[in-house]
């Protein structure tokens, strides 16, 4: 089995997804939820698939390297990060190098970087007046949103869509690919690319 360690902060729609993805996999389990939030909707998920979960602060992910042994202890392969909005840090990127997957709702290199999350993504997409915007799949490195791109592809934005419509838009891809991608990625059926 390739385990993986998801790590989320927020709603955790693609953590569902993902879970839900996998539940049935021969190959490929959720084996442990990581949150720096303790009331995320994310840790609701685990506890209904039975998943189990790992509230972490600012202190310990930072100022400890703890994080690389609970996650060696339980045997995690993978990280994927589905809307976790803290910069991982130096320590991590090194010990899971090539090991932590980021999706970002934007066609990268444009529209990412710190503050970069959620609707502020989406808004900056539409003051930017583009005609199209989409997901982005990465290997996660030591800047936000910036390692090598696995994967990317787009939807159409229509003069008239809200920057919640093109949200919409965004998480129906990011639902509908996100899981597919990582079970390649991990299945070694996706080689890195250089950005
Ligand atoms: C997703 O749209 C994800 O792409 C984004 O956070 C959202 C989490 O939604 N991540 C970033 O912006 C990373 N820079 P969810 O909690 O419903 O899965």
């Amino acid at each position: 089995m390739i385990r993986l360690a998801i790590f989320a902060s927020g709603t955790g729609s693609n953590a569902q997804k993902i879970i839900q993805y996998f539940e049935e996999s021969d190959d490929v389990e959720i084996s442990l939820i990581v949150s720096n939030k303790a009331n995320a909707g994310v840790l609701n998920f685990a506890e209904h698939y039975d998943i189990p979960s790992m509230i972490i602060d600012r202190q310990f992910f930072y100022h400890t390297k703890q994080i690389v042994f609970e996650l060696n202890h339980q045997s995690i392969d993978y990280i994927i990060l589905a809307g976790f909005l803290w910069l991982i840090p130096s320590y991590l990127v090194k010990a899971f190098a090539n090991k932590i997957i980021n999706i970002h709702p934007a066609l990268l290199p444009k529209y990412g970087g710190k503050g970069m999350y959620g609707l502020h993504v989406h808004d900056a997409v539409k003051k930017a007046g583009e005609n199209k915007s989409g997901i982005t799949i990465h290997y996660v490195n030591e800047s936000y949103d910036d390692g090598a791109i696995i994967f990317q592809t787009s939807c159409e934005i229509y003069p008239e869509d809200l920057p919640t419509d093109i949200q919409k838009k965004v998480q129906i891809l990011e639902h509908k690919y996100y899981p597919e991608i990582i079970e390649k990625i991990v299945l070694g059926e996706v080689k890195k690319r250089s950005t």
